[in-house]
């Protein structure tokens, strides 16, 4: 024990001088506005029928106002998606069902799955710079259901006239959230203010990727614990997180932790080595009193 400490003592001395940079801590106000997204994120597990009707359970009730538009997937080769308005935020809400976390984390721990440019599909990305590129399963996902969920945003924004689209996911779902969160301004009009809350967010692509993400998207990515699937997968096979990290610490502190994979001990790359120090118990949560699932 001793030893561990002076070894990781002079790990941290050298090269680098010892960081005693203050990692802030969100106040409870803050921690409490992501609720309405995390059961708007939770409700992306349950079956369209359900969602369309608003009538999902626990999810829904805690969402009383939202006015649902569209719905899909199959939860099998699709993931559940819906699109909806909640008048109380004054914003259109697109949430995408995640996955079973261990089938999940063997997705992306098994090495079969590569990064894509994302603009090889020039009608879902027009224009975006070839250099970005994506998991090739998460891009696949996204492109499912895109032209969908696009046109039950428009359908939102003209009947509600709002300009305000909020999207959200945990795990696999999140992972569609953020490719979405790049595809939907393409294709919206410019005076279109986004939002995107994530939970457990897997790394989604490369360097290009998570820079064009901190300067288009305004997103929030909040993880729990020792949840291994954001560590996932590894920064050496060239995959980055883009910043908006909050990290929930077992003390229960939520930790704002600036830049893109900051290795912070307060900070899920810091805080989790690899994914055999990590517990799939924690990807589903609570997040605040909210475990994902339907
Ligand atoms: C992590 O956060 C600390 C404290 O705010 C900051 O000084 C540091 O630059 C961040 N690291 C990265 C990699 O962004
Ligand atoms: C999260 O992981 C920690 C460490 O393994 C464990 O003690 C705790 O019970 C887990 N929490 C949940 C909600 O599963």
């Amino acid at each position: 024990m001793f030893l561990t400490l002076a070894l990781a003592g002079l790990a941290a001395a050298s090269p680098a001088p010892l960081r005693r940079d203050s990692i802030s801590a969100l106040g409870t106000s803050t921690i409490n506005s992501f609720t309405p997204y995390s059961y708007f994120a939770s409700a992306g597990y349950c079956a369209p029928a359900a969602t369309l009707a608003w009538n999902c359970g626990t999810n829904c009730d805690n969402n009383p106002g939202f006015k649902p538009i569209a719905s899909g997937g199959n939860g099998d080769s699709v993931q559940y998606w819906y699109v909806g308005y909640d008048p109380a935020l004054n914003e259109i809400i697109v949430a995408h069902q995640g996955t079973n976390p261990s089938k999940f984390e063997s997705l992306l721990t098994d090495g079969e799955f590569v990064l894509e440019q994302l603009n090889d599909n020039s009608i879902l990305f027009p224009g975006l710079p070839d250099s970005i590129e994506t998991h090739d399963g998460f891009k696949k996902a996204q492109a499912d259901t895109a032209a969908d969920v696009l046109a039950a945003v428009q359908e939102g924004m003209s009947q509600y006239s709002t300009n305000a689209v909020t999207l959200v996911g945990h795990s696999l779902g999140a992972a569609i959230a953020l490719i979405d969160s790049v595809y939907l301004p393409l294709h919206l009009p410019a005076s279109t203010s986004f939002k995107t809350y994530n939970y457990g967010l897997p790394r989604v692509g490369n360097q290009a990727f998570a820079d064009y993400v901190d300067a288009n998207v305004h997103l929030t990515h909040i993880n729990n614990e020792e949840d291994p699937i954001p560590i996932v997968p590894g920064r050496f096979l060239g995959f980055v997180h883009p910043a908006g990290e909050v990290h929930i610490e077992d003390s229960g502190k939520w930790a704002s932790c600036p830049g893109q994979d900051n290795d912070s001990g307060e900070c899920i790359v810091g805080d989790v080595g690899n994914i055999f120090d990590g517990d799939l118990d924690n990807h589903s949560g609570p997040y605040n009193g909210v475990t994902m699932g339907c």
